[in-house]
């Protein structure tokens, strides 16, 4: 494209600033900022003004799901079931490690932020730990694949070998790169993080399969005859992964898709809560819901809408695949978002200036016909570190692991 076609389409869309700095570019700097100007979606930034269509509106209904005591009288049929689905390879792992944790405020992957207290104990190492124990009770390796970004996939790909993936075989470790999407400020206008450079940023862990296609992993997942995948977050450390109870639970009952659920502490704790819209299953955020939904009771007093989900899913991958022709909502999200000024000083804001557009795996809950909804003991398996202090944070991650022994 030439300057004045350039010109002429960022007039269209009222994005005239992102030439500024073009005309003093060398001519691979050019081509680099017109090849990524070209790649823009332009849909996207029309949402920023429909933020509140993107809410879900369908009709919701509780959904009953398997309950601690329900899943404690089959536990060892589940269990059996489970190691039986790992022992024989159809069960793989996605670690969703593309995420910038911005509200934690760590410049690199949140994954190698050590929360030791008296020696070094990375997040990544509790990851591992985990699924190590996994690895251990079936005597087996589980292939695992881990998402991250262009952003942090060197840092994390060299960390992980120093560290020699903590105890895992390497072999049985795969990384790929997810999708990036612009942002904008408050008021639509594309930031740029240099002059030949969009401000982009990781496009949501919603785009954890879309990107595993990309990357070519179909074939090898199928090479490996996994049927199910356990995808979930980098950052609660408490979590199991590739859990044979809630593989087992998920294969008994005949669904197609699991999600480990949490009681909710009180009514209005902000959780996703997992419930059905339009008979399906649907994750509605705690922002989406009405006080009536907040509210509401069963017959016995429990709430109505009683489990929020963790980020730990299980997906069945035939259906994954069936659902890829389906496009996932994208939410604006807003967030502290490095850019280059008007005067050309790179600024690292410490309060949001603008919005990122994300697809969330939640929303492909409400793509499969149906999900278990499995309970899990919060204080057992929830610890997820999200912010610098207060609630979900390190410390209190720290507490959680204290109590269960762990030496930091
Ligand atoms: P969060 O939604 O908590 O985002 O991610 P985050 O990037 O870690 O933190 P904030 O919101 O900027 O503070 C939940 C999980 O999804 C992954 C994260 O790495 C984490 O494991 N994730 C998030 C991705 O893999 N890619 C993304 O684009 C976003």
């Amino acid at each position: 494209m030439n300057r004045n076609d350039l010109s002429l389409l960022l007039k269209k869309h009222n994005q005239e600033h992102l030439i500024s700095y073009y005309d003093n570019l060398s001519q691979d700097d050019k081509y680099k900022l017109v090849s990524q100007i070209e790649k823009v979606d332009w849909k996207l930034i029309n949402l920023i003004q429909q933020e509140n269509q993107q809410e879900k509106s369908g009709l919701f209904e509780p959904l009953e799901g398997m309950r601690i005591e329900q899943i404690e009288s089959s536990k060892n049929f589940y269990y059996d079931l489970g190691i039986k689905a790992i022992q024989t390879g159809k069960v793989a792992a996605v670690l969703l490690a593309g995420g910038q944790g911005t509200r934690l405020g760590c410049d690199g992957p949140k994954g190698m932020v050590n929360i030791g207290l008296t020696k070094e104990v990375y997040i990544f190492e509790l990851i591992f730990n985990n699924l190590l124990d996994t690895a251990k009770a079936a005597n087996t390796w589980i292939p695992l694949y881990i998402m991250t970004s262009i952003k942090n996939n060197e840092q994390t790909i060299s960390f992980l070998k120093e560290h020699a993936f903590f105890g895992y075989p390497k072999e049985f470790v795969t990384f790929y790169i997810q999708d990036m999407t612009p942002s904008v400020d408050y008021g639509g206008k594309l930031l740029m993080e240099a002059p030949d450079q969009l401000s982009l940023s990781p496009n949501g862990n919603g785009g954890w399969f879309s990107s595993m296609i990309k990357a070519n992993l179909l074939s090898d997942l199928h090479y490996r005859q996994i049927e199910w995948i356990n995808v979930f977050a980098v950052d609660n450390v408490l979590q199991k992964i590739a859990d044979p109870y809630f593989i087992g639970a998920t294969i008994a009952t005949n669904h197609l898709s699991g999600a480990k659920v949490v009681k909710k502490a009180n009514p209005k704790e902000r959780v996703g809560v997992l419930c059905l819209e339009d008979g399906k299953p649907s994750i509605v955020e705690y922002y989406e819901m009405t006080d009536e939904m907040i509210n509401e009771r069963k017959d016995n007093g429990e709430l109505s809408y009683a489990f929020g989900v963790i980020l730990n899913y299980l997906f069945r991958l035939d259906k994954l695949e069936d659902i890829l022709k389906y496009e996932l909502p994208v939410h604006v999200v807003e967030k502290k978002i490095p850019y280059l000024s008007v005067d050309g000083k790179y600024i690292k804001p410490t309060e949001p200036n603008g919005y990122k557009f994300e697809e969330l795996v939640l929303d492909m809950v409400h793509l499969f016909d149906n999900c278990l909804s499995f309970e899990i003991i919060r204080e057992n398996e929830f610890a997820p570190i999200k912010n610098a202090t207060g609630v979900d944070s390190i410390s209190t991650a720290q507490q959680l692991l204290m109590k269960h022994g762990y030496d930091l």
